[in-house]
């Protein structure tokens, strides 16, 4: 989904500000082994939280050496019953690889239809660009997934923290409007992210 390299690499030089769309290269003279190599996907990430999850990015931001390749990948770890919420990606189609776990994986197309399997180790999904979607750890144990983008830094919508956990936030009569709900509902999830 990126643009097209017209070298080899450009290192990202996080260093620099961002010109407008993307960073501009290191220099060549400054480019070692350790540009194209990433170990921060290795850790588990902490998944004591509210979703009992933790995505762990390897974009451009954290790894500059895929800057101008137009991939990435993340690390998604789910505790058992952990939701990766659901959430979609504007910039990026999404594959990925259920390592260890009992995986729900489910996507919703523009026409509202939902697509969903159970996978577990070794096992793959895909999810086309920019749509809604979501993994679930249905396993006794831990869930381990590796996800992968065509997009170096592929963005990323989550649907319940945009809507109920936003600064300044939505107002809430467009929730309860567009939720068709009373306004004690809406309050109830905005304190659930803080507010
Ligand atoms: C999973 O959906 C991810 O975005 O890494
Ligand atoms: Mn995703």
């Amino acid at each position: 989904a990126d643009p097209d390299s017209l070298q080899d690499f450009c290192v990202a030089d996080l260093k620099s500000s961002s010109s407008g769309n993307g960073f501009p290269c290191k220099s060549s003279s400054e480019v070692t082994s350790d540009d194209f190599f990433f170990d921060g996907l290795v850790k588990e990430g902490n998944t004591t939280n509210a979703f009992g999850a933790s995505v762990t990015p390897g974009n451009v931001l954290g790894f500059p050496g895929v800057h101008t390749l137009g991939i990435s990948m993340n690390r998604v770890d789910l505790a058992p019953g952990g939701l990766n919420p659901p959430h979609v990606h504007p910039r990026s189609t999404e594959s990925g690889i259920v390592i260890e776990g009992k995986v729900l994986v489910g996507f919703v197309t523009t026409g509202n239809v939902y697509y969903s399997r159970v996978l577990s180790g070794g096992e793959m999904f895909v999810v086309p660009k920019g749509l809604v979607h979501f993994q679930m750890n249905v396993g006794e144990g831990k869930a381990l997934i590796f996800t992968a983008f065509n997009s170096e830094l592929p963005g990323v919508v989550v649907l319940p923290l945009t809507l109920f956990g936003s600064k300044p936030s939505v107002p809430a009569d467009v929730l309860t409007k567009a939720f068709q709900v009373d306004e004690d509902v809406v309050n109830g999830i905005k304190s659930k992210f803080g507010f």
